[in-house]
């Protein structure tokens, strides 16, 4: 997958591409991050890219010239390059629709996105009508889009194909919609050595190795725990 992500900081991703599992995905290929500098489409002398919003009001909003300009480029490029690839381009907002696990593995089964972070009091409205969708990563404002990018990047990255180091350890976790229900739950408590450590006991029934009832008492566990901690995810979609 490529993902292709315009920003007034580029700077910001450095540390993504050389540390953790995204950088090792990175590495070995399966994950290409391309980071573009919004000004490197602004003109004159002071290079600059935001302007006040007409009909008076605090702070200063990206400019729908310099945004189309930097998307139309990156477009064509990855058109040319990669003839019939379908490209996904998202807008980050805190107006857009609330990030949850089920839109990251919807993302991954893509082959480009092209992310643009929004900065200071927003951008100018028009650009809206130029991408796929629009994506807030929580009901809380951020100065700017770089470090949601960085949520979507990282999630959705973490699901690709050997990725991790067990495909399967991305299937059976919190916030993932199971198979059989279709709920997106939270994953049950888990424990390793050593089996007691300051008078704490891991659950007796773990070290029994009867996996019949491992599994029901993990079944049982996942749902107490989200009953408990998110009652909210329990009888929705
Ligand atoms: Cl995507 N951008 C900004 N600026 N604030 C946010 C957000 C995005 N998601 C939550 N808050």
């Amino acid at each position: 997958m490529r993902i292709d992500i315009i920003t007034l900081f580029p700077e910001f991703f450095e540390g993504i591409k050389d540390y953790s599992i995204v950088g090792r995905a990175i590495g070995s290929g399966k994950v290409e991050l391309v980071t573009h500098n919004l000004r490197d489409w602004a003109s004159g002398k002071y290079k600059s890219v935001d302007d006040h919003p007409y009909g008076g009001g605090v702070g200063m909003m990206l400019r729908f010239d310099i945004l189309h300009k930097a998307l139309s480029d990156i477009k064509s490029n990855l058109k040319s390059q990669m003839a019939n690839s379908q490209i996904i381009t998202i807008l980050l907002t805190p107006q857009g629709q609330v990030y949850k696990q089920k839109m990251a593995q919807d993302l991954a089964k893509e082959t480009n996105l092209i992310v643009i972070c929004g900065h200071y009091e927003g951008f100018d409205e028009r650009i809206r009508e130029y991408v796929d969708m629009e994506i807030s990563i929580g009901d809380y404002v951020l100065t700017g889009g770089e470090l949601a990018a960085m949520v979507i990047v990282d999630s959705v990255a973490r699901l690709l194909p050997g990725v991790l180091g067990d495909d399967k350890s991305s299937i059976d976790e919190s916030h993932s919609p199971s198979t059989s229900s279709g709920q997106a739950l939270l994953e049950y408590p888990q424990y390793t050595r050593p089996d007691e450590y300051d008078g704490k006991k891991v659950p007796e029934i773990l070290l029994g190795g009867n996996h019949k009832e491992i599994d029901a008492w993990r079944k049982e566990q996942v749902e107490e725990r989200t009953k408990v901690r998110r009652p909210d995810l329990l009888n929705v979609g």
